[in-house]
């Protein structure tokens, strides 16, 4: 996975989109009372406690350190552990796996949809969402090519974004029968005004922009806004062109 060292209070603060839009996933998962279900990606432990809150037993994991440590924490008599969601396991399986705007974060999507399969119980669900194909296109092509202008080099986004077709088959490929599966544009208002996209990229793109220096960082950011203005900034607000992906499947068995 890109490593990204995460500001748990500022993820909180200026990105509670992130959790509050995932609620409406939680609403389409539809916890049972005394169901096991494991939240892959579980940030700092809020969509954990929406599906606790429902009489489900949770178990979050999340690859960062930090978050565990804030969801520990936040929500004290809730399980979380450090995992990455290409290598976990789990001795007694779970109903159903959960997880919100983590799977494009995975370097190998096979890898991430082995453990997810070997965790569920056969019949369990797995109800997901994260970037599809053309996520903030405007935003990484924009980084791309203010990179490639003032650093001479082609900068890989590191993250997966597929397509319905391409995900549906791996899921398939991997003993899933997909019952939905949606493709939506999802344009998201950026907290704090004219600050909004260059706190996102310092947040989310933190894997993009790591290798520069910090004067070099604030002309790509700089150009990234000029470049995208016209498209993403309306009424003194960023909008990233998040494209989601929504699906459920459920292991055949
Ligand atoms: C997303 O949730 O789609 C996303 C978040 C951060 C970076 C890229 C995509």
């Amino acid at each position: 996975m890109p490593e990204n060292t995460w500001d748990t209070s500022l993820y909180d603060q200026r990105h509670a989109f992130v959790f509050e839009f995932g609620k409406g996933l939680v609403s389409l998962l539809d916890p049972q009372p005394g169901e096991r279900i494991l939240d892959l990606g579980c940030g700092t432990g809020h969509l954990a406690s929406e599906i606790a809150a429902r009489g489900a037993h949770v178990v979050g994991i999340d690859s960062s350190p930090a978050m565990i440590e804030t969801a520990r924490q936040t929500y004290p008599s809730l399980t979380f552990q450090v995992a990455d969601a290409q290598n976990f396991s789990f001795s007694e399986p779970f109903d159903a796996i959960f997880s919100n705007a983590t799977l494009h974060w995975v370097n190998d999507p096979e890898k991430a949809l082995e453990c997810i399969t070997a965790t569920l119980k056969p019949g369990g669900r797995l109800v997901a969402e994260f970037g599809g194909k053309g996520n903030v296109a405007t935003i990484v092509t924009a980084a791309q090519e203010a990179i490639e202008e003032i650093e001479g080099s082609w900068v890989e986004s590191g993250w997966y974004f597929p397509s319905i077709g391409e995900y549906a088959s791996l899921l398939e490929k991997h003993g899933f029968e997909v019952h939905s599966a949606l493709l939506y544009d999802r344009p998201t208002r950026l907290e704090e005004g004219e600050q909004g996209l260059s706190n996102w990229l310092k947040m989310f793109g933190e894997h993009i922009l790591v290798s520069l220096d910090d004067d070099i960082k604030q002309r790509v950011i700089q150009q990234v806004e000029e470049r995208t203005r016209s498209k993403l900034f309306k009424d003194g607000y960023w909008f990233a062109d998040y494209r989601r992906l929504r699906l459920t499947a459920y292991k055949v068995g």
